[in-house]
């Protein structure tokens, strides 16, 4: 049996053994890198700078939410504005891997620039079992490369801690109880964050058609399961397709943008199933894409595949 209380006591003296100098860790205000933050900082204290990268690739409201997070915990953490730099690095790109790997090698020369003005020789990270596991280890074929290990590049100056190694979701959801950070009931949230909810090249205006979208599924389907119409989903999220086609507004032929809604049921995000959402739930969620958002979107459609075959995220 999985117990946090001496997973912590343990994973804090190690890492105070590991870091005798000053680290920095990329944290997206996600439970994985959260509770290695809050981990290493109990190990280090002020040794440690929490890095918040504003991507321009976060959800709606992500940057104040983490830094009320931030300021909760009482971490010594700094947030860094970089979303031209992330446009700039995806610009051209559609290949889901080129994507992730783009947005990871931006992420470490952030983090780098941080490091190095910070004077850290350590970079911790909050990579968990299935981040290594699914981006292939010789043995498995590569599925996704998670940004956090695929995206390394291999002159990187910094020296890896990876506190969460060797766990599963729910288990660092059980570790972020345990060390009362507030963020563990969050539903997971992928290190490339909103580039790889647009299928195809991810620009500035994509990405805002995208977070708007995701907004709504959040809404409605927080919403429904307060009223307890349904339980909440582990995960949900809108995904905006490059498939264009033919509606009617008014009394004139449309031309729009199609976003289908994902939401799976899961315990460790391994495998999942799509979530059996009721169709009134979906009808609002519907409306309010295509009547609400300023985007061109005449398309919503319901993603009906388990993983596996499928995957929870598009790319
Ligand atoms: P997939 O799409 O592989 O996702 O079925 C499984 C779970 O992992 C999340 N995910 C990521 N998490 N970095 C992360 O930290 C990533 O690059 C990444 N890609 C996917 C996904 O949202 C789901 O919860």
């Amino acid at each position: 049996m999985f117990d946090s209380q001496v997973f912590v006591e343990e994973k804090v003296a190690e890492m105070r053994e590991r870091i005798p100098g000053k680290a920095v860790i990329a944290c997206s205000g996600g439970v994985d890198s959260t509770v290695a933050a809050v981990l290493v900082d109990r190990a280090i204290g002020e040794r440690l700078l929490t890095v918040y990268v504003d991507t321009g690739l976060m959800r709606q409201g992500e940057t104040e939410h983490v830094r009320g997070t931030f300021d909760k915990l009482g971490l010594h953490y700094k947030m860094v504005e970089a979303g031209q730099e992330f446009f700039a690095a995806l610009k051209g790109h559609t290949d889901p891997e080129r994507k992730r790997k783009a947005i990871g090698e931006r992420f470490i020369r952030v983090f780098e620039r941080e490091a190095k003005a910070f004077g850290a020789e350590f970079l911790v990270q909050g990579t968990i079992a299935p981040d290594w596991i699914e981006s292939g280890d010789g043995v498995r074929d590569t599925i996704k490369s998670h940004h956090n290990v695929g995206g390394l590049p291999k002159d990187m100056s910094l020296k890896l801690v990876e506190p969460l190694w060797d766990l599963y979701k729910d288990e660092v959801r059980q570790v972020a109880r345990h060390l009362r950070v507030e963020v563990s009931e969050r539903q997971p949230f992928p290190g490339p964050a909103l580039a790889i909810r647009v299928i195809g090249e991810a620009d500035e205006e994509s990405v805002r058609v995208v977070r708007e979208a995701c907004a709504i599924v959040e809404q409605e389907l927080e919403a429904a399961s307060e009223k307890g119409a349904m339980v909440r989903p582990w995960q949900y999220f809108a995904v905006l397709l490059p498939v264009q086609s033919v509606g009617v507004q008014g009394d004139r032929r449309a031309y729009g943008r199609t976003v289908a809604i994902r939401s799976v049921e899961s315990v460790d995000g391994m495998t999942a199933a799509f979530s059996r959402i009721p169709y009134d739930v979906l009808e609002r969620i519907s409306l309010r894409i295509t009547n609400e958002m300023k985007a061109n979107v005449n398309r919503v459609v319901y993603d009906i595949t388990h993983k596996p075959p499928a995957t929870i995220e598009w790319e």
